[in-house]
């Protein structure tokens, strides 16, 4: 039986006033969580399978050849916490390589998604005590206690998604994640995919796919705008750009403004002249060794690093 789903989703006044102050930042930015939508997680899982897009099917690759190896480290009789649970394939092979996972806690913001996967997972893991929780993981959550007993909390954070947080964001939600992993009988983990540092060409090419789709997934936060908070971007007088910041260590996303327009949202107007941008989203890339010093500073220490042949992403096991 699938447990209730805790339903912590941010409700349209967020969205509105989020990105509202973000547009009147300097520079302009909208948040990058706001992007799953239906639509979103829908364009996001064909982003997923582009050849263009190296980091699912990576990670992917290094979880099924190394987990038996994780699954020895993290031990028997685990909770693990998954933040980004999305349609719910990695976690699969994650409770199927642990020895008695006890329970599973799912935090996602899309919210059909979630409670199918998590309807999913209950019916094929019977054993494992499934919580669905809907939220915006960006800042401190009360995750429900597991109904089942368990030995160890390990957080599962896969694809890299701790690349849309920038270093001193990513050490302050390693710091959460150090305290949940100090739940339970056993100093527990955090299981982690970060995507790494490669050639301009390789990253660039995965964030402007030849079919376009990238772009529509950027293009579709204005739109989930237009209908959720009533703004009225035209679609047609914005287009996609994704870059390497070399010096920042990130790919930037951004919607640059093709002519002068005006923009209004609930009462506010924004004006935009050809050429004008907003920043949509980062993706930081690290080293293996950067990222183990970020994670120091959160309280982990690495007990394993694990990359594919070409090394083009790494799944780390830190523990407290
Ligand atoms: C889901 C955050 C890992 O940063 O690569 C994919 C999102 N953005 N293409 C990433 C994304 C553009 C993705 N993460």
């Amino acid at each position: 039986m699938t447990a209730q789903l805790i339903d912590l989703q941010p409700d349209n006044s967020t969205l509105l006033e989020e990105s509202i102050a973000g547009l009147k930042a300097t520079p302009r930015h909208l948040p990058c969580k706001y992007f799953y939508d239906a639509e979103g997680a829908r364009l996001f899982e064909q982003i997923c399978e582009l050849p263009e897009y190296y980091p699912t099917r990576t990670e992917i690759g290094i979880l099924k050849r190394f987990l038996p190896d994780m699954a020895r480290l993290i031990g028997p009789r685990a909770r693990v916490v998954e933040y980004g649970s999305g349609e719910g394939l990695k976690i699969r092979l994650l409770l199927d390589a642990l020895q008695n996972p006890a329970a599973y806690t799912a935090i996602d913001i899309s919210r059909e998604q979630l409670r199918l996967a998590a309807s999913q997972l209950s019916r094929d893991y019977p054993d494992v005590d499934i919580q669905p929780v809907c939220a915006d993981y960006s800042s401190a959550l009360d995750l429900p206690q597991p109904h089942h007993v368990f030995e160890r909390t390990v957080v599962f954070f896969p694809g890299s998604t701790i690349g849309n947080f920038a270093p001193e964001e990513a050490v302050a939600m390693m710091r959460r994640f150090a305290a949940l992993a100090r739940q339970g009988q056993q100093p527990g983990g955090l299981l982690i995919g970060v995507d790494l540092k490669k050639s301009r060409q390789r990253i660039e090419a995965a964030y402007n796919d030849a079919l376009g789709l990238t772009a529509k997934f950027n293009l579709n936060l204005l739109r989930r705008l237009n209908r959720e908070v009533g703004a009225n971007f035209q679609l047609d007088h914005w287009q996609h750009r994704a870059f390497w910041n070399e010096r920042q260590g990130a790919i930037e996303m951004h919607l640059v403004s093709q002519r002068e327009q005006v923009v209004h949202i609930n009462g506010d107007s924004f004006s935009f002249t050809a050429g004008d941008s907003v920043h949509t989203e980062n993706s930081f890339k690290y080293t293996p060794e950067e990222f183990i010093a970020l994670a120091a500073q959160a309280g982990f220490r690495s007990a394993g690093v694990w990359t594919d042949d070409e090394s083009l992403f790494s799944v780390h096991y830190l523990t407290l």
